[in-house]
């Protein structure tokens, strides 16, 4: 299930992520890819150690964490740090599939396993050309350029690219969670009954087909849930 989700980020913090690119100091975005996404990854990105990147990254992330069809549709244990990125003209990322375990923890074992990717765009689509988000899946390709904003979240099970900026610059924010429930097609049905039962609940209140559904929704995750 790939989603976008249109009210991601409120004004002023899209005013103050685009501060942070003009005024920060920038990377190659190669050095947070895998070994074979590096071969194709040609970007750069914000370096994460700057006072305004982590006080961006800290508000952009609990306003991710906390919206409701993140909450419903992804139903995230845990996130990896958002990496700022930055497509200049002439730059791209090749075909990839993301690393599946990802991060150090002191001890070190992985962060997390990476269920669920997203893409928050961060600038205006028609300031630049190309940079379109290319997610294959069985039914095709499906291609992004979304609003200022906007975010779009996807099984990190996918093989993605960004085409090449042509004019212009894009900027995002790359993000990934480790979900309660590791499987997408599990995600899916959750989100859809979950998604029933409250427009049921909207419209008759706690009646007792809420109730039913409402049951079989916590026992399918507390079936399918690792916690
Ligand atoms: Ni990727």
């Amino acid at each position: 299930m790939i989603l976008c989700i249109a009210d991601m980020l409120a004004d002023e913090l899209l005013a103050e992520a685009r501060k942070a690119f003009a005024d920060g100091q920038f990377e190659d975005g190669g050095m947070t890819a895998g070994w074979h996404a590096k071969l194709v990854k040609r970007n750069l990105q914000l370096q994460g150690n700057q006072p305004m990147v982590m006080a961006l990254r800290q508000k952009i992330q609990s306003q991710i964490a906390a919206h409701r069809i993140i909450q419903m549709a992804a139903l995230p244990m845990r996130f990896r740090p958002l990496l700022f990125n930055r497509y200049e003209t002439g730059m791209s990322y090749g075909s990839h599939v993301d690393d599946a375990l990802m991060g150090r923890t002191p001890d070190g074992g992985p962060e997390l396993r990476s269920d669920i990717s997203f893409t928050l765009f961060l600038s205006d689509p028609e300031t630049y050309e190309g940079g379109e988000l290319v997610i294959e899946s069985t039914s095709g390709e499906q291609v992004f350029k979304l609003q200022a904003g906007q975010a779009v979240i996807y099984p990190s099970t996918s093989l993605h690219r960004v085409c090449e900026v042509t004019h212009g610059i894009r900027d995002a924010a790359v993000g990934w969670a480790q979900s309660y429930v590791r499987d997408a097609g599990q995600r899916e049905m959750l989100f859809e009954l979950d998604t029933v039962r409250r427009a049921i609940f909207k419209r008759d209140g706690k009646s007792p087909e809420f109730d039913q559904l409402s049951k079989v929704y916590s026992n399918l995750l507390r079936a399918w849930s690792e916690v």
